[in-house]
């Protein structure tokens, strides 16, 4: 099986990280423990079984896009080592497996005809993870767009919702009899304002109002997806989002900052969960990106807001902000009306330069619930990158990790305590992978990767998190 490292019983880990110490109450029966990739960056294969090229395939080849000018061509070879993985997840003893489908895999031209090939890699998946008894959670959307679709303007245009739901409703009918958790686009927030105004995931354009355009026409896509796959999928298909979350933190007490901070929430928070929820953008989002209202039809935002039975929520840290102090800080700043704290004395940062804010995860989860009413959330992504080194051996030595993933289980049982109907939580990510912009500098794995041989270690924190959920089995 080629699989390093053994789970252990938590209680051989040194006292401060044997899981479930500081836990406020136990986790319900059935509660999803699991982690979780998305295709383009653990499968490679990108030529394969007549899978055609996503907007990613071109945006990796763009001079300077990419560390090092990295690329997801083999990533983790997942497509190939997928059973494999699998026997790893089991190994981890998790419940649950989130992995995305590669639309340009599935629908090579975005549209038209199935690619049967590609479509089995996904039903042996679903298959092999069943056959272990770990519940398939399946993102339709985790940023890789068709080329083909891309052409016709991609989120640009209305379109391309249309052909999202199309694709949504073929594989719900292909997949739908065995898999329960869907989740339609994965972070829309970075699919629009990263793809679309910074420029640094594909499609790779520099234009605010692009971005709030793209943005509509994703949340568009969204809507019509959710009512076809509530007309093809059976009753007890749960039919979700995933979107990130930072909650924001007012960096001092002056009246200005705290219009500051209801302006970065309205932009990194709300501009996707007000339509969702509440069937209506937040009124001044237009004014704090500065941009005009993009292509609204009627009866869009009523789609938008289609009912959902659960919310995923992407965590990994929060956002400290204060008014600008001066009008050049003002103007130095990305949005003219706050500047975000990049570093905090005293506190603790990952790899990616996030901060390490557990009590976050808290305060969003239980907002959700009661300022939103979102009837049921999974924790859809959570972890952390860290420099890990492997020698060689069995075991990659990553505390730093079991610290982090403790700290946020020990608030997810806080969350619990607080009555909000929190079903699971998925680890970021299984395996080290290709981290968009930064290649493969940014290792998030529970297991390590060695990409010269694809050697998978389990690292420490796997062996952890194994026997954290072996011990919460009841
Ligand atoms: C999220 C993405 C995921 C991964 C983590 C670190 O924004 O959804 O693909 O890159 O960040």
């Amino acid at each position: 099986m080629g699989i390093s490292g053994r789970p252990q019983d938590h209680r051989s880990f040194p006292a401060s990280l044997a899981g479930g110490s500081n836990l406020v109450g136990g986790f319900p029966p059935g509660f999803l423990w699991g982690a979780a990739t998305s295709a383009y960056q653990v499968e490679g294969a990108v030529r394969e079984d007549g899978r055609a090229p996503s907007i990613w395939d071109r945006f990796v080849a763009r001079p300077g896009a990419i560390f090092q000018g990295q690329t997801g061509e083999v990533a983790a070879d997942h497509y190939h080592r997928m059973e494999e993985d699998v026997a790893l997840m089991a190994h981890l003893n998790l419940r649950a497996y989130r992995f995305s489908i590669a639309w340009p895999r599935v629908l090579p031209q975005g549209t038209g005809p199935v690619n049967e090939r590609g479509l089995a890699f996904y039903e042996r998946l679903v298959d092999a993870l069943l056959a272990r008894g770990i519940e398939p959670l399946v993102t339709l959307y985790h940023w890789d767009l068709p080329v083909a679709l891309e052409e016709r303007g991609g989120w640009l245009v209305r379109d391309t919702a249309q052909a999202f739901a199309e694709y949504a409703e073929m594989v719900a009918r292909r997949l739908g009899d065995r898999v329960r958790w869907w989740l339609t686009h994965n972070e829309p927030w970075c699919s629009s304002y990263l793809g679309y105004a910074l420029g640094i995931h594909a499609p790779g354009m520099h234009d605010k109002q692009l971005a709030i355009n793209a943005s509509h026409h994703i949340l568009l896509s969204h809507g019509l997806a959710v009512q076809r796959l509530r007309a093809v999928l059976p009753r007890e298909a749960q039919i979700g989002i995933a979107l990130d979350f930072y909650p924001v933190y007012a960096a001092d007490e002056r009246p200005e900052t705290q219009v500051a901070v209801q302006q970065a929430d309205v932009f990194r928070n709300r501009w996707f969960l007000d339509p969702i929820f509440r069937a209506s953008y937040p009124e001044s989002l237009f004014t704090v990106l500065g941009v005009t209202s993009p292509p609204i039809q009627t009866d869009d935002l009523a789609l938008i807001a289609s009912p959902l039975d659960f919310l995923g929520v992407n965590y990994y840290s929060r956002m400290l902000v204060r008014a600008p102090r001066s009008a050049a800080a003002a103007s130095a700043a990305e949005h003219a009306s706050y500047e975000v704290i990049e570093r905090i004395p005293g506190a603790a940062y990952t790899d990616m330069g996030w901060e390490i804010f557990p009590e976050g995860l808290e305060v969003i989860l239980t907002r959700l619930h009661r300022e939103y009413g979102v009837k049921a959330l999974v924790v859809t992504e959570n972890g952390a990158a860290f420099e890990d080194h492997w020698h060689g051996g069995e075991s990659v030595h990553d505390w730093q990790r079991i610290h982090y993933l403790q700290q946020h289980i020990e608030a997810l049982s806080r969350v619990l305590a607080q009555q909000v109907p929190l079903k699971g939580y998925m680890v970021w990510s299984l395996l080290d992978n290709f981290e968009w912009a930064f290649g493969y500098s940014k290792r998030f794995g529970l297991v390590y990767v060695d990409y010269s041989t694809q050697r998978r270690i389990i690292k420490d924190s796997g062996r952890w998190y194994a026997s954290f959920i072996a011990s919460q089995r009841r």
